[in-house]
């Protein structure tokens, strides 16, 4: 139950964001995410972590504007390494037109940031995780895998150049990949975080009662994460996400455990995942796709909810 009808978005349907309305057409997004990092430059990791917390923002079609720090940091990190994770969270709130005015620390022995991010939205252009209708294209932006990735490189056991274009992916914005829905009135949206390519698409469809048909051949994976998927390099959030997650899913047979698990992958800075209408598919995609550091694919379809939520053809 929603606590007041200025809450047009709350927890309930699981979005990206909290949604308030203030007036007829003005209504503000507000969201919150922070971690531990996952690679070791200290620059890198608060890039990645503002660059995750703003796309709440971006996946229900919102500017942001302001942002505040919220910071678990020890006192015996090596000198510069706070600055240089603010200054990389800066760099990021910059790109995306975001002020950074202020924020919070406490002592923690593990160092995790983030943001809390404010934005804003004429609340008819909302994309929701329950506004998407069967027999749509479902479009995904960004190559999934990052977790593997990640969890391979702390184990000092990966490529360089699997490693940079795993960083690559996480550090561009989904700023344009909104605009573009925006443009083309997309209404259904989230992005491709925690739960996976599997866990947020499965939210989408139970927001929106709907099941999908998925084509595995066209889920773009980084290469680095087809080759090191394996037993060592699953996270427990990856066997966690399996466990939860894998009934009402029609495997194809020639699908591996190995695949399998980058689909439950926990993704950091992921993609966008859109549904939009058969005939605007296209255009959008060729739209999307004008953004280079982009890798746009359609994925898929809704179609009305059966007996099974997903199904892999
Ligand atoms: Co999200
Ligand atoms: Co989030
Ligand atoms: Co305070």
């Amino acid at each position: 139950m929603k606590t007041s009808n200025k809450i047009l978005v709350d927890q309930s349907t699981r979005d990206d964001a909290a949604v308030y309305k203030i007036s007829e057409d003005r209504a503000i997004i507000f969201t919150t995410d922070f971690f531990s990092p996952m690679v070791d430059d200290p620059y890198i990791f608060g890039q990645i972590s503002a660059t995750n917390a703003i796309s709440d923002i971006y996946a229900m079609g919102g500017i942001p504007f302001m942002a505040l720090n919220i910071c678990c940091f020890s006192d015996n990190l090596p000198e510069g390494t706070i600055e240089n994770i603010l200054r990389g969270g800066i760099n990021k709130a910059n790109e995306a037109g975001t002020i950074i005015s202020g924020g919070h620390t406490i002592n923690d022995s593990e160092p995790k940031y983030g943001l809390a991010v404010i934005g804003e939205i004429h609340p008819e252009k909302l994309m929701t995780l329950s506004n998407a209708e069967a027999d749509q294209d479902i479009i995904i932006t960004k190559p999934i895998g990052n977790g593997i990735i990640s969890t391979a490189a702390k184990n000092g056991n990966i490529e360089k150049k699997y490693l940079d274009e795993s960083i690559a992916y996480m550090l561009e914005l989904n700023k344009s990949a909104s605009k573009v829905a925006t443009k083309f009135g997309v209404k259904s949206c989230t992005d491709i975080t925690g739960y996976g390519l599997i866990g947020h698409l499965k939210n989408l469809l139970n927001s929106s009662q709907l099941s999908c048909d998925i084509n595995f051949l066209e889920i773009p994976i980084l290469s680095g994460a087809k080759n090191l998927s394996s037993i060592d390099f699953w996270s427990s959030g990856a066997k966690n996400n399996k466990k939860i997650l894998d009934s009402k899913i029609k495997w194809d047979k020639r699908i591996t455990l190995e695949e399998k698990m980058i689909l439950f992958d926990p993704q950091t800075s992921g993609g966008l995942l859109f549904t939009i209408d058969k005939e605007k598919s296209k255009d959008f995609i060729n739209e999307l796709s004008d953004n280079k550091n982009l890798f746009v694919k359609k994925i898929g379809n809704t179609i009305k909810k059966t007996n099974y939520q997903i199904k892999f053809v």
